[in-house]
């Protein structure tokens, strides 16, 4: 049964299903493959179990954060998402408006459907998502452009070789509207985005065309020495590479697997995130992404070893369900339940619950 109000974010998603159309839902809300990580990405959190402390005198948890030097309201950062004007007319500036609201950070998709100057007018603290274009002179004029519009960050995602098979859209000849452009892509191939093509989406078609399959650590190193801005590497899952990425000169990783949407089967980013932590140390900040659905799921990834987290497809929901009021309402909750589950286990801060001990729930 719905209820009145939105209680947890997992109700924002049943709003959203009910306005999008279907093809949109599923762009959304699917995986690639059979879907195998997209449900392990729960199952893994939701298997963590997480020690609370009692009788440590804490009342309120405060849930202030700092994450590349920049102090933030939580541990949270809204997840780059492509075409967010999809799923509600304010789109990105809805959103972008939302986490300025909310006092965290929005990362902006170089695949977004507003101008990144129009989210950086929001006055949201944004950091920029890229991925690698195959023009390297279109990079640079890139860089140039985020740097100008007031981006804080620079994130390069690296699980993106190809688009990964997800057969809703496959299914769905899923293409972008007309009027949905990908705002930032310097003459992006728009027309690959509209066409409709059984058994293809153009999400992968025009996508294919504008980024390079092959980015290669040496890529990386380039990126940290032409770009001035902090450099976050998104998509990580094995150790070694985490430590790699801190040597060519991330300053964070975000340990995901892109919500299940790319190479179906791999592990969920809650397993791999012990072991990530321990291959970095306190070299880098390590976020993870995929399957966080609330402040339970922040506390878990907290006490995994994570600085904090990023959140995708609840956002969306909440977007489609209410624009930048229905953002600001999902943070909002998502704010609270962090605060409770602080507090139930006994911790005043995220830096305490990075020290609690998790055990498997079988
Ligand atoms: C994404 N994601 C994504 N990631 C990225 O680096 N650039 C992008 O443009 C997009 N686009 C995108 C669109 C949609 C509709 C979704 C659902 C996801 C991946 C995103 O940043 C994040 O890694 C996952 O969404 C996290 O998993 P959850 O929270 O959605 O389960
Ligand atoms: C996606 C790409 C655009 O997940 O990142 O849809």
């Amino acid at each position: 049964m719905e209820s009145k109000v939105p209680v947890c974010l997992a109700d924002f998603a049943q709003r959203a299903r009910a306005v999008l159309p279907p093809e949109v839902w599923d762009y959304l809300d699917g995986g690639s493959g059979t879907e195998v990580t997209l449900e392990a990405n729960r199952s893994a959190l939701d298997r963590v179990g997480v020690l609370p402390r009692v009788l440590t005198g804490v009342a309120t948890a405060s849930l202030r954060t700092r994450l590349l030097g920049r102090e933030y309201a939580m541990p949270v950062g809204v997840a780059p998402m492509a075409y967010q004007r999809l799923v509600h007319p304010d789109g990105e500036v809805g959103l972008a408006n939302a986490a300025r609201s909310a006092d965290l950070p929005y990362l902006a998709s170089i695949l977004g459907s507003t101008p990144i100057e129009q989210v950086t007018a929001t006055g949201a603290e944004v950091w920029f998502q890229l991925y690698w274009l195959r023009d390297r002179g279109l990079v640079t004029e890139l860089l140039a452009r985020v740097r100008e519009a007031g981006c804080r960050a620079l994130v390069v995602t690296v699980d993106v070789p190809v688009l990964g098979r997800r057969y809703r859209d496959l299914r769905n000849a899923f293409r972008l509207p007309p009027e949905l452009v990908a705002a930032n892509l310097p003459g992006g191939r728009d027309d690959l985005a509209h066409g409709g093509t059984p058994g293809v989406t153009a999400v992968s078609v025009t996508s294919g065309a504008a980024f390079a399959p092959a980015l290669g650590w040496a890529d990386l190193r380039w990126l940290a020495e032409h770009c001035e801005l902090p450099l976050v590497v998104k998509g990580i899952l094995d150790p070694a590479d985490a430590a790699r990425a801190v040597d060519a000169g991330a300053r964070a990783v975000v340990v995901s697997n892109h919500g299940g949407r790319q190479l179906d089967g791999v592990p969920a980013s809650a397993t791999m995130l012990p072991e990530v932590v321990a291959a970095v140390g306190e070299r880098c900040e390590v976020l993870l992404d995929s399957g966080v659905r609330g402040g339970l799921d922040v506390l878990r990834a907290l006490a995994l070893g994570a600085h904090g987290v990023l959140v995708g497809r609840p956002m969306l929901w909440a977007l489609a369900a209410g624009g930048a009021a229905g953002a600001s309402a999902g943070l909002a909750l998502l704010a609270d339940e962090l605060r409770d589950a602080l507090a139930l286990a006994g911790c005043a801060d995220p830096a305490a619950a990075r020290t609690l001990r998790t055990v498997p729930l079988d």
